[in-house]
């Protein structure tokens, strides 16, 4: 028999998304084939401390305030950035000095970044195992970063045709300078209601729908808070319409999803403090429409070079039936009912088959990268 693969799962981080990585994580381990895996668990927690055995995850819920709870759960954990030494080091105090002790808690064949948002979706993460050279689950350090600037992102999908909703950029100190000056920008330039974002964040942190000027001036310096850019969009009256990508070179959409929120719009409470928020899949739009969807899903992953997994969300204008792309997510909200593995289900692949899929696709990606020449393997000389 061949042996298991040595899975490391990466949950919690640094964002304001760590509670949702952590659901995503548990909805893995629970589903997650034993027979095909040894799973080693790595727990980063708010402060950006990386936990390992024997249980990250009981650690990360002790929170930093029970340190006591917190050691007997795990041990302080690091991944090296040297190349070929794949293996998750645990490190110790050794003695009383400031000298700390590394030795190796297990070997590792591929990583699944069960992370969401900054530090963990962004390619901060994917930059090192990059440098590790260690494969891993979803898109590299490019698509991952393309993907979270809501702004940049907006520009390489309209080169690509993708349709997206118009925009500005602000920038916080343009808005600390004067943001009366700024409103007044924006407001010529849309009509109410205008929505205002942090253009790299998630989980709708930070959004905030204007509906006059006074509204439009809080929301500039709310989204202010959470980035040094702030987008700035006119918002439009839409039904919000998911699709799931999955592959490498040639990537597969799913049938297509709407979520409709519990309130005005897709806020954070809508999406994970009411129980309100609705998944419709498949979605009851026309076909043509759908099939809009997956072919300009299709398109936007492979323009930013995505790979693995992403979740492309549009708004589907009620006015006009324009199809906008909304944003890319490379790493969804993965727990068994998120929409991204709702849509595979729904497709005839089961959560534990699409967790080995993606296995399959980062591995495969690996050998991809290993026929690339390296300078370290010597210049053809001339
Ligand atoms: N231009 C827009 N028009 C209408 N609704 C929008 C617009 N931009 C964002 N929204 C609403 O705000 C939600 C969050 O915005 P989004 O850009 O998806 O940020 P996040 O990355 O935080 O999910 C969307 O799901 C949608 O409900
Ligand atoms: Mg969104």
């Amino acid at each position: 028999m061949l042996r298991k693969i040595r899975l490391g799962l990466i949950f919690g981080g640094r964002s304001a998304e760590h509670e949702v990585s952590l659901r995503s994580a548990r909805s893995v381990l629970q589903a997650i084939n034993r027979d095909k895996y040894d799973m080693t668990l790595i727990g980063i927690s708010k402060e950006g401390k990386w936990l390992a055995g024997p249980d990250p995850m009981a650690a990360l819920a002790a929170g930093s305030g029970d340190a006591a709870s917190r050691q007997a759960a795990a041990s302080e954990a690091m991944l090296s950035a040297e190349p070929g030494k794949r293996e998750l080091l645990a490190v110790t105090a050794n003695g009383s000095g400031h000298s700390v002790k590394l030795s190796a808690i297990a070997e590792l064949d591929v990583i699944f970044p069960l992370l969401h948002g900054p530090f963990g979706e962004d390619g901060t993460m994917q930059g090192l195992l990059e440098l590790a050279d260690l494969p891993y689950v979803g898109s590299g350090v490019l698509a991952s970063a393309l993907a979270m600037d809501k702004a940049m992102c907006k520009h390489v999908l309209r080169a690509a045709g993708v349709r997206v909703t118009d925009w500005l950029v602000v920038t916080r100190a343009e808005i600390e300078r004067d943001v009366d000056a700024v409103a007044a920008v924006a407001a010529g330039r849309f009509s109410f209601p205008i929505f205002t974002k942090p253009a790299n964040l998630g989980s709708s942190v930070g959004v905030v729908k204007a509906h006059d000027f006074g509204e439009l001036v809080a929301g500039l310096r709310e989204s202010a808070r959470y980035d040094r850019r702030v987008l700035v969009e006119p918002g439009i009256s839409a039904r919000e319409i998911e699709v799931s990508v999955l592959g490498n070179a040639s990537p597969l959409a799913s049938a297509v999803g709407e979520v409709v929120p519990s309130r005005e719009f897709y806020d954070y409470e809508a999406k994970y403090v009411d129980e309100g928020s609705r998944l419709i899949i498949p979605a009851l739009i026309p076909a043509d429409t759908a099939q809009l969807a997956r072919t300009a899903a299709v398109a936007a992953f492979q323009a930013i070079d995505a790979a693995g997994l992403a979740r492309v969300d549009f708004l589907l204008d009620r006015e006009t039936d324009e199809l906008y792309l909304n944003e890319i997510n490379t790493l969804p909200g993965f727990t068994d009912i998120s929409m991204y593995p709702k849509l595979w289900e729904a497709a005839g692949l089961s959560y534990p088959d699409l967790i080995d899929r993606l296995v399959a696709l980062a591995l495969e990606r690996q050998v991809e990268k290993d026929k690339n020449v390296t300078l370290f393997q010597g210049a053809r000389s001339a």
